[in-house]
């Protein structure tokens, strides 16, 4: 009779390379495809991996001897068991080609170290807190908004969110109602936390780009609140190169100053990783 080898060493499928120094090898929980262009999944976190709500972190595949790793930032919340993380499938992007592909039980590498600039601390105390995004750009804000720190600090938050079409805003928007459903959050969230969405490609009940929203002040009027105040009023924001350029400006137009870790102030900024 042939000997029964183990359950777990049956299912396990060997790694082709060996997984290189500092890194973690963790296994995909889920994964959740919400277009052609993105995909939401979540693995498990190693007990001593630490971060910040808002931080990104290296991930990688191991399907080579040097494997390309990406920065991303971690979706899910500084409390959380597990690591979520929201991804761009580019065709031909060094690691999302591949990325898009996994399945649960399948590993991914993580380097150990967390990072960014999206951070409680990198902004000075005020009544509300604006979390500006577009595209990918919503996954660091889908970890703050989900923490009792963020409700700690400030008194409401605001989430805008702007994409081309109406499919791709729907992970924010499950997102919004998780959290409102959410015994722990929802109590935190009940009536401080707005969600603010907008396309700039298909109809919706609210169109045109975030900068515009800004400008021409329909945010705030749509809001019921105050345009930015330095005195009252922080931002975060989260996108493309070109989207982080423009909404930075506008909000040095109305007098705030940026924040890092090390001098807090009224702004940060952080690109949102592609490839
Ligand atoms: P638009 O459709 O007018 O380009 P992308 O997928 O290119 O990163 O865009 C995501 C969203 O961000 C789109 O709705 C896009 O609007 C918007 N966007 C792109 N560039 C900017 C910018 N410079 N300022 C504000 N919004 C931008």
């Amino acid at each position: 009779m042939n000997s029964v080898a183990p359950q777990n060493l049956v299912d396990a499928k060997p790694l082709e390379f060996p997984i290189p120094a500092g890194v973690y090898a963790e296994q995909v929980v889920s994964v959740t495809h919400y277009t052609d262009n993105l995909f939401a999944f979540r693995i498990t976190r190693p007990q001593s991996f630490r971060f910040r709500s808002g931080e990104f972190v290296m991930i990688g595949l191991p399907n080579a001897e040097k494997p390309v790793f990406r920065a991303y930032s971690i979706a899910s919340p500084a409390w959380d068991e597990e690591l979520e993380f929201f991804s761009i499938k580019v065709p031909d992007g060094p690691l999302t080609q591949h990325l898009q592909k996994i399945q649960p039980g399948d590993t991914v590498l993580l380097r150990q170290k967390s990072t960014g600039t999206l951070v409680l601390d990198a902004l000075t105390p005020a009544k509300r807190l604006y979390m500006i995004s577009t595209g990918t750009g919503i996954a660091p804000f889908a970890s703050l908004l989900r923490d009792p720190e963020t409700y700690e600090k400030f008194e409401e938050v605001i989430l805008t969110h702007t994409c081309r079409d109406v499919a791709e805003l729907t992970y924010g928007e499950e997102l919004a109602r998780a959290a409102a459903e959410d015994p722990l959050i929802g109590e935190l969230t009940d009536g401080r936390f707005r969600h603010y969405s907008t396309t700039t490609r298909e109809e919706h009940p609210r169109t045109g780009r975030i900068t515009t929203l800004i400008e021409n002040r329909r945010l705030f009027s749509d809001l019921g609140v105050a345009p930015f105040d330095a005195a009252t009023d922080r931002v975060m924001i989260c996108g493309s190169m070109d989207m982080i350029k423009d909404v930075k400006t506008l909000v040095e137009g109305f007098g705030f100053e940026e924040g890092s870790n090390n001098k807090p102030s009224h702004f940060v900024v952080e690109r949102a990783f592609v490839g």
